[in-house]
Protein backbone atom coordinates (compact mmCIF):
# COMPACT_ATOMS: atom_id res chain seq x y z
CA UNK A 1 0.00 0.00 0.00
CA UNK A 2 1.44 3.39 -0.99
CA UNK A 3 -0.25 6.44 -0.22
CA UNK A 4 0.77 10.15 0.51
CA UNK A 5 -0.19 10.77 4.32
CA UNK A 6 -0.36 14.18 5.90
CA UNK A 7 1.12 13.33 8.96
CA UNK A 8 0.05 16.49 10.95
CA UNK A 9 -3.56 14.94 10.15
CA UNK A 10 -3.25 11.19 10.57
CA UNK A 11 -4.35 10.74 14.23
CA UNK A 12 -7.93 12.80 13.51
CA UNK A 13 -10.67 11.32 13.85
CA UNK A 14 -12.08 8.60 11.38
CA UNK A 15 -15.25 7.94 13.19
CA UNK A 16 -18.62 8.47 11.25
CA UNK A 17 -20.12 12.00 10.80
CA UNK A 18 -23.16 12.39 9.57
CA UNK A 19 -23.57 15.77 7.43
CA UNK A 20 -26.61 17.62 5.82
CA UNK A 21 -25.36 19.75 3.55
CA UNK A 22 -27.19 22.89 1.08
CA UNK A 23 -25.84 24.01 -2.04
CA UNK A 24 -27.35 27.30 -3.51
CA UNK A 25 -24.63 29.08 -5.11
CA UNK A 26 -26.44 29.06 -8.70
CA UNK A 27 -29.70 27.74 -10.00
CA UNK A 28 -29.81 24.06 -8.43
CA UNK A 29 -31.62 24.09 -5.02
CA UNK A 30 -29.88 20.68 -3.39
CA UNK A 31 -29.74 19.04 -0.25
CA UNK A 32 -28.02 15.91 1.06
CA UNK A 33 -26.82 14.02 3.66
CA UNK A 34 -23.74 12.17 4.02
CA UNK A 35 -22.13 9.42 6.19
CA UNK A 36 -18.18 10.33 6.13
CA UNK A 37 -15.84 8.20 8.02
CA UNK A 38 -12.30 7.20 7.49
CA UNK A 39 -10.41 10.06 8.04
CA UNK A 40 -7.45 11.87 6.26
CA UNK A 41 -6.06 8.57 5.22
CA UNK A 42 -9.10 7.01 3.90
CA UNK A 43 -12.09 9.10 3.00
CA UNK A 44 -15.28 7.53 2.69
CA UNK A 45 -18.53 8.45 1.85
CA UNK A 46 -21.91 6.79 1.62
CA UNK A 47 -24.94 8.99 0.35
CA UNK A 48 -28.36 8.49 2.27
CA UNK A 49 -30.27 11.19 0.28
CA UNK A 50 -29.22 13.49 -2.38
CA UNK A 51 -32.29 16.25 -3.98
CA UNK A 52 -31.71 18.43 -6.42
CA UNK A 53 -34.24 20.99 -7.49
CA UNK A 54 -32.87 22.32 -10.85
CA UNK A 55 -34.83 25.53 -11.71
CA UNK A 56 -34.22 25.61 -15.37
CA UNK A 57 -37.58 26.20 -16.37
CA UNK A 58 -37.48 29.51 -14.48
CA UNK A 59 -34.42 30.81 -16.23
CA UNK A 60 -34.52 29.60 -19.89
CA UNK A 61 -37.01 32.02 -20.93
CA UNK A 62 -34.34 34.65 -19.88
CA UNK A 63 -31.20 32.30 -21.63
CA UNK A 64 -29.30 31.96 -18.59
CA UNK A 65 -29.52 32.40 -14.82
CA UNK A 66 -31.33 35.56 -13.22
CA UNK A 67 -29.79 36.17 -9.48
CA UNK A 68 -33.19 37.43 -7.91
CA UNK A 69 -35.18 35.06 -9.31
CA UNK A 70 -33.14 32.17 -8.05
CA UNK A 71 -32.62 33.19 -5.03
CA UNK A 72 -37.07 33.73 -4.92
CA UNK A 73 -36.57 29.76 -6.02
CA UNK A 74 -33.98 28.49 -3.64
CA UNK A 75 -36.49 30.45 -0.77
CA UNK A 76 -39.73 28.32 -1.88
CA UNK A 77 -37.67 24.96 -2.45
CA UNK A 78 -35.54 24.71 0.59
CA UNK A 79 -38.34 24.23 3.38
CA UNK A 80 -39.80 21.92 0.88
CA UNK A 81 -37.11 19.83 0.13
CA UNK A 82 -36.04 19.49 3.68
CA UNK A 83 -39.79 18.19 4.79
CA UNK A 84 -39.19 15.64 1.75
CA UNK A 85 -35.76 14.21 3.68
CA UNK A 86 -36.96 11.93 6.74
CA UNK A 87 -33.81 10.18 6.89
CA UNK A 88 -32.08 10.78 10.19
CA UNK A 89 -32.59 14.10 11.21
CA UNK A 90 -31.72 13.55 14.41
CA UNK A 91 -28.52 12.40 14.52
CA UNK A 92 -27.37 14.75 12.42
CA UNK A 93 -22.96 15.80 13.81
CA UNK A 94 -23.04 18.86 11.29
CA UNK A 95 -24.55 21.10 9.20
CA UNK A 96 -23.30 23.03 5.94
CA UNK A 97 -23.92 25.07 3.61
CA UNK A 98 -21.85 26.56 0.26
CA UNK A 99 -21.05 30.35 0.76
CA UNK A 100 -19.06 31.21 -1.94
CA UNK A 101 -18.44 31.18 -4.87
CA UNK A 102 -21.70 31.99 -6.91
CA UNK A 103 -24.43 34.85 -6.88
CA UNK A 104 -24.99 36.49 -3.76
CA UNK A 105 -28.88 36.60 -3.60
CA UNK A 106 -28.49 32.85 -3.78
CA UNK A 107 -26.09 32.11 -1.63
CA UNK A 108 -27.71 34.02 1.09
CA UNK A 109 -30.83 31.98 0.41
CA UNK A 110 -28.91 28.71 1.27
CA UNK A 111 -27.25 30.61 4.43
CA UNK A 112 -29.75 31.54 6.15
CA UNK A 113 -31.63 28.40 5.92
CA UNK A 114 -28.79 26.36 6.90
CA UNK A 115 -28.73 28.78 10.27
CA UNK A 116 -32.62 28.06 10.66
CA UNK A 117 -31.86 24.45 10.30
CA UNK A 118 -28.68 24.57 12.54
CA UNK A 119 -30.57 26.45 15.23
CA UNK A 120 -33.61 23.72 14.69
CA UNK A 121 -31.13 20.76 15.42
CA UNK A 122 -29.15 22.10 17.22
CA UNK A 123 -31.84 21.35 20.61
CA UNK A 124 -31.45 17.77 19.92
CA UNK A 125 -27.58 17.58 19.27
CA UNK A 126 -25.51 20.66 21.50
CA UNK A 127 -22.55 19.78 19.41
CA UNK A 128 -23.73 20.35 16.19
CA UNK A 129 -21.42 22.22 13.86
CA UNK A 130 -22.30 24.62 11.19
CA UNK A 131 -19.96 25.02 8.52
CA UNK A 132 -19.66 27.73 5.27
CA UNK A 133 -18.18 25.82 2.08
CA UNK A 134 -16.06 26.37 -0.90
CA UNK A 135 -18.08 25.35 -4.06
CA UNK A 136 -15.30 24.56 -5.72
CA UNK A 137 -13.65 22.71 -3.17
CA UNK A 138 -16.52 20.53 -3.21
CA UNK A 139 -15.99 19.79 -6.97
CA UNK A 140 -12.04 19.45 -5.93
CA UNK A 141 -13.13 16.62 -3.55
CA UNK A 142 -15.90 15.04 -5.53
CA UNK A 143 -13.30 12.43 -6.94
CA UNK A 144 -13.84 10.69 -3.76
CA UNK A 145 -17.40 9.61 -4.96
CA UNK A 146 -15.84 7.30 -7.40
CA UNK A 147 -14.60 5.00 -5.06
CA UNK A 148 -15.39 1.43 -5.34
CA UNK A 149 -16.96 1.18 -1.66
CA UNK A 150 -20.26 4.43 -2.85
CA UNK A 151 -20.06 2.66 -6.43
CA UNK A 152 -19.25 -0.77 -7.01
CA UNK A 153 -18.68 -0.44 -11.02
CA UNK A 154 -15.86 1.68 -10.13
CA UNK A 155 -12.06 0.62 -9.61
CA UNK A 156 -10.56 3.03 -7.91
CA UNK A 157 -9.77 3.01 -3.78
CA UNK A 158 -8.27 5.48 -1.87
CA UNK A 159 -6.32 4.18 0.56
CA UNK A 160 -4.87 1.34 -1.94
CA UNK A 161 -3.42 3.52 -4.33
CA UNK A 162 -0.74 6.22 -5.01
CA UNK A 163 -2.88 9.07 -6.43
CA UNK A 164 -0.40 12.06 -5.68
CA UNK A 165 1.11 14.21 -7.13
CA UNK A 166 -1.82 14.48 -9.23
CA UNK A 167 -3.38 17.43 -11.53
CA UNK A 168 -7.09 18.42 -11.05
CA UNK A 169 -8.82 20.42 -13.24
CA UNK A 170 -12.08 22.36 -12.60
CA UNK A 171 -14.26 23.01 -15.32
CA UNK A 172 -17.73 24.70 -14.48
CA UNK A 173 -19.71 27.74 -15.59
CA UNK A 174 -18.11 29.73 -13.47
CA UNK A 175 -14.40 28.59 -13.64
CA UNK A 176 -11.67 26.62 -15.39
CA UNK A 177 -8.95 25.97 -13.38
CA UNK A 178 -5.85 23.99 -12.74
CA UNK A 179 -4.35 22.98 -9.75
CA UNK A 180 -1.42 20.69 -8.77
CA UNK A 181 -2.07 19.03 -5.98
CA UNK A 182 0.40 16.92 -3.25
CA UNK A 183 -1.97 15.47 -1.10
CA UNK A 184 -5.57 16.27 -0.32
CA UNK A 185 -5.03 19.05 1.65
CA UNK A 186 -2.13 20.69 -0.52
CA UNK A 187 -2.28 22.49 -3.28
CA UNK A 188 -1.21 25.33 -5.82
CA UNK A 189 -3.66 26.79 -8.57
CA UNK A 190 -1.36 26.17 -12.10
CA UNK A 191 -3.60 28.40 -13.75
CA UNK A 192 -6.91 29.41 -14.44
CA UNK A 193 -9.00 31.26 -17.27
CA UNK A 194 -8.67 35.14 -17.87
CA UNK A 195 -11.96 35.91 -19.01
CA UNK A 196 -14.94 33.38 -19.64
CA UNK A 197 -15.10 29.90 -17.93
CA UNK A 198 -15.25 26.99 -20.51
CA UNK A 199 -19.05 26.43 -19.24
CA UNK A 200 -19.91 29.63 -19.81
CA UNK A 201 -18.32 29.42 -23.46
CA UNK A 202 -20.73 26.23 -23.98
CA UNK A 203 -23.40 28.05 -23.07
CA UNK A 204 -23.45 31.26 -25.03
CA UNK A 205 -22.54 29.02 -28.56
CA UNK A 206 -25.41 27.00 -27.43
CA UNK A 207 -27.35 30.30 -27.05
CA UNK A 208 -26.06 31.27 -30.62
CA UNK A 209 -27.06 28.41 -32.25
CA UNK A 210 -30.27 28.84 -30.92
CA UNK A 211 -30.36 25.88 -27.94
CA UNK A 212 -31.84 26.34 -25.04
CA UNK A 213 -30.06 27.25 -21.50
CA UNK A 214 -28.00 25.17 -20.56
CA UNK A 215 -25.78 24.72 -23.78
CA UNK A 216 -23.52 22.20 -22.67
CA UNK A 217 -25.31 19.03 -23.29
CA UNK A 218 -27.22 20.58 -25.95
CA UNK A 219 -23.95 20.86 -27.50
CA UNK A 220 -22.62 17.95 -26.56
CA UNK A 221 -25.54 15.77 -28.42
CA UNK A 222 -25.31 18.38 -31.49
CA UNK A 223 -21.55 17.56 -31.77
CA UNK A 224 -22.50 13.85 -31.65
CA UNK A 225 -24.01 14.39 -35.05
CA UNK A 226 -21.54 16.44 -36.63
CA UNK A 227 -17.91 16.82 -38.30
CA UNK A 228 -15.33 18.37 -35.57
CA UNK A 229 -12.73 18.76 -38.47
CA UNK A 230 -15.25 20.55 -40.50
CA UNK A 231 -14.35 24.23 -39.36
CA UNK A 232 -11.61 25.41 -38.04
CA UNK A 233 -12.02 27.50 -35.02
CA UNK A 234 -8.75 28.70 -32.79
CA UNK A 235 -7.36 27.60 -29.88
CA UNK A 236 -6.76 30.54 -27.70
CA UNK A 237 -3.35 30.31 -25.88
CA UNK A 238 -3.04 26.44 -26.41
CA UNK A 239 0.95 26.48 -26.95
CA UNK A 240 1.51 29.63 -24.11
CA UNK A 241 3.78 28.52 -21.15
CA UNK A 242 1.60 28.99 -18.49
CA UNK A 243 -1.51 27.46 -17.60
CA UNK A 244 -3.70 29.60 -18.55
CA UNK A 245 -7.19 29.71 -20.26
CA UNK A 246 -8.92 32.06 -22.45
CA UNK A 247 -12.26 31.59 -23.80
CA UNK A 248 -14.44 34.86 -24.49
CA UNK A 249 -11.88 34.76 -28.37
CA UNK A 250 -13.45 31.75 -29.38
CA UNK A 251 -16.65 32.19 -28.48
CA UNK A 252 -16.13 35.67 -30.86
CA UNK A 253 -15.16 33.59 -34.02
CA UNK A 254 -18.18 31.26 -33.47
CA UNK A 255 -19.94 34.72 -33.80
CA UNK A 256 -18.71 35.79 -36.87
CA UNK A 257 -18.30 32.36 -38.27
CA UNK A 258 -22.56 32.11 -37.68
CA UNK A 259 -22.78 35.64 -38.91
CA UNK A 260 -20.53 34.93 -42.35
CA UNK A 261 -22.29 31.36 -43.05
CA UNK A 262 -25.93 31.85 -42.47
CA UNK A 263 -26.89 27.95 -44.14
CA UNK A 264 -24.04 26.81 -41.70
CA UNK A 265 -25.03 23.00 -40.24
CA UNK A 266 -25.53 23.60 -36.48
CA UNK A 267 -24.10 20.11 -35.70
CA UNK A 268 -20.68 21.13 -37.44
CA UNK A 269 -20.19 23.77 -35.93
CA UNK A 270 -21.08 22.20 -32.32
CA UNK A 271 -18.76 19.67 -33.18
CA UNK A 272 -15.94 22.05 -34.05
CA UNK A 273 -16.50 24.30 -31.27
CA UNK A 274 -16.54 21.68 -28.78
CA UNK A 275 -13.37 19.79 -30.10
CA UNK A 276 -11.41 23.41 -30.50
CA UNK A 277 -13.09 24.28 -26.58
CA UNK A 278 -11.56 20.76 -25.24
CA UNK A 279 -8.58 20.44 -27.29
CA UNK A 280 -7.00 23.42 -24.88
CA UNK A 281 -8.25 22.01 -21.35
CA UNK A 282 -6.51 18.57 -22.89
CA UNK A 283 -3.44 19.66 -24.09
CA UNK A 284 -2.43 21.78 -21.37
CA UNK A 285 -3.80 19.07 -18.33
CA UNK A 286 -1.51 16.69 -20.57
CA UNK A 287 1.38 18.87 -20.14
CA UNK A 288 1.07 19.99 -16.58
CA UNK A 289 0.79 15.82 -15.90
CA UNK A 290 3.88 15.51 -17.75
CA UNK A 291 5.84 18.61 -15.63
CA UNK A 292 5.09 17.45 -12.42
CA UNK A 293 5.27 13.87 -12.46
CA UNK A 294 1.58 13.34 -11.83
CA UNK A 295 0.50 9.86 -11.01
CA UNK A 296 -3.12 11.03 -11.49
CA UNK A 297 -5.49 13.25 -13.26
CA UNK A 298 -8.82 14.47 -11.42
CA UNK A 299 -11.60 15.94 -13.18
CA UNK A 300 -14.72 17.74 -11.66
CA UNK A 301 -17.12 20.48 -12.36
CA UNK A 302 -20.50 20.72 -14.65
CA UNK A 303 -18.39 20.61 -17.77
CA UNK A 304 -16.67 16.91 -16.57
CA UNK A 305 -20.22 15.71 -17.84
CA UNK A 306 -18.93 15.45 -21.46
CA UNK A 307 -18.29 12.41 -22.68
CA UNK A 308 -15.71 13.59 -25.44
CA UNK A 309 -13.59 15.51 -22.66
CA UNK A 310 -13.85 12.25 -20.38
CA UNK A 311 -13.38 10.25 -23.15
CA UNK A 312 -10.03 12.03 -24.26
CA UNK A 313 -8.60 12.95 -20.83
CA UNK A 314 -9.08 8.46 -20.45
CA UNK A 315 -6.74 8.36 -23.45
CA UNK A 316 -4.19 10.82 -22.35
CA UNK A 317 -3.82 8.96 -18.60
CA UNK A 318 -4.00 5.68 -20.67
CA UNK A 319 -0.81 6.84 -22.37
CA UNK A 320 0.95 8.49 -19.19
CA UNK A 321 0.22 5.39 -17.22
CA UNK A 322 -1.35 7.48 -14.68
CA UNK A 323 -5.06 7.34 -12.94
CA UNK A 324 -7.74 9.23 -14.70
CA UNK A 325 -10.56 10.11 -11.91
CA UNK A 326 -14.05 11.72 -12.61
CA UNK A 327 -16.90 12.36 -10.49
CA UNK A 328 -20.03 9.40 -11.39
CA UNK A 329 -22.23 10.66 -13.83
CA UNK A 330 -25.04 12.59 -11.47
CA UNK A 331 -21.89 14.28 -8.90
CA UNK A 332 -20.44 16.59 -12.18
CA UNK A 333 -23.12 19.36 -12.01
CA UNK A 334 -23.79 21.51 -8.93
CA UNK A 335 -24.99 18.93 -6.19
CA UNK A 336 -24.97 18.75 -2.56
CA UNK A 337 -23.28 15.97 -1.93
CA UNK A 338 -19.96 17.17 -2.95
CA UNK A 339 -20.38 19.75 -0.06
CA UNK A 340 -20.71 17.38 2.13
CA UNK A 341 -17.48 15.75 0.92
CA UNK A 342 -15.84 19.32 1.59
CA UNK A 343 -17.54 19.70 4.85
CA UNK A 344 -15.76 16.29 5.67
CA UNK A 345 -12.37 17.60 4.55
CA UNK A 346 -12.99 21.02 5.99
CA UNK A 347 -13.59 19.41 9.49
CA UNK A 348 -10.28 17.31 8.81
CA UNK A 349 -8.10 19.98 8.06
CA UNK A 350 -9.57 22.46 10.87
CA UNK A 351 -10.41 25.04 8.08
CA UNK A 352 -13.57 27.28 8.17
CA UNK A 353 -15.43 30.14 5.79
CA UNK A 354 -17.18 32.53 7.40
CA UNK A 355 -21.01 32.40 6.87
CA UNK A 356 -21.61 34.84 4.54
CA UNK A 357 -21.71 34.77 1.16
CA UNK A 358 -18.28 35.56 -0.80
CA UNK A 359 -19.41 36.14 -4.31
CA UNK A 360 -16.12 35.80 -6.04
CA UNK A 361 -14.30 33.22 -3.23
CA UNK A 362 -11.02 31.42 -4.50
CA UNK A 363 -9.35 27.94 -4.13
O1 LIG B 1 -20.67 22.96 -11.97
P1 LIG B 1 -21.88 23.49 -12.62
O2 LIG B 1 -23.16 22.70 -12.48
O3 LIG B 1 -22.20 24.94 -12.13
C1 LIG B 1 -21.20 25.85 -11.87
O4 LIG B 1 -20.55 25.74 -10.80
O5 LIG B 1 -20.99 26.69 -12.77
O6 LIG B 1 -21.54 23.68 -14.17
C2 LIG B 1 -22.50 24.09 -15.08
C3 LIG B 1 -21.86 24.19 -16.46
C4 LIG B 1 -22.76 24.87 -17.48
O7 LIG B 1 -22.01 25.82 -18.16
C5 LIG B 1 -23.16 23.72 -18.40
O8 LIG B 1 -23.43 24.11 -19.73
C6 LIG B 1 -21.93 22.84 -18.32
O9 LIG B 1 -21.57 22.88 -16.95
N1 LIG B 1 -22.21 21.46 -18.72
C7 LIG B 1 -21.62 20.87 -19.80
C8 LIG B 1 -22.19 19.58 -19.90
N2 LIG B 1 -23.09 19.42 -18.88
C9 LIG B 1 -23.08 20.58 -18.17
N3 LIG B 1 -20.70 21.33 -20.67
C10 LIG B 1 -20.32 20.49 -21.66
N4 LIG B 1 -20.82 19.25 -21.83
C11 LIG B 1 -21.75 18.75 -20.99
N5 LIG B 1 -22.24 17.52 -21.16
ZN1 LIG C 1 -20.46 24.16 -9.69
Amino acid sequence: MSVVLDTKYQMLNTFPMRILSIETSCDDTALALIDASGGIRSPKFKILESIISSQIDTHRPWGGVVPNLAKREHIANLPKIFKKMNTGKRNVDAVSVTVGPGLEPALWAGISFAKEIYDELKKKNPKLKLMGVNHLEGHLYSFLLSQKTEFPNSKFQFSKQKLFPAVALIVSGGHTILLKMDSLTKWKKLGETRDDAVGESFDKVAKMLGFPYPGGPEIQRAAEKGDPKSISFPRPMIGTKDYDFSYSGLKTSVLYYLRDHIRAKKTDVAASFQEAALDVLIRKTERAALEFNAKSIFLSGGVAANKELRKKLGIISKKLDINFIAPPQNFNTDNAVMIGVATYMGILKKKKYALTAHGNLNI
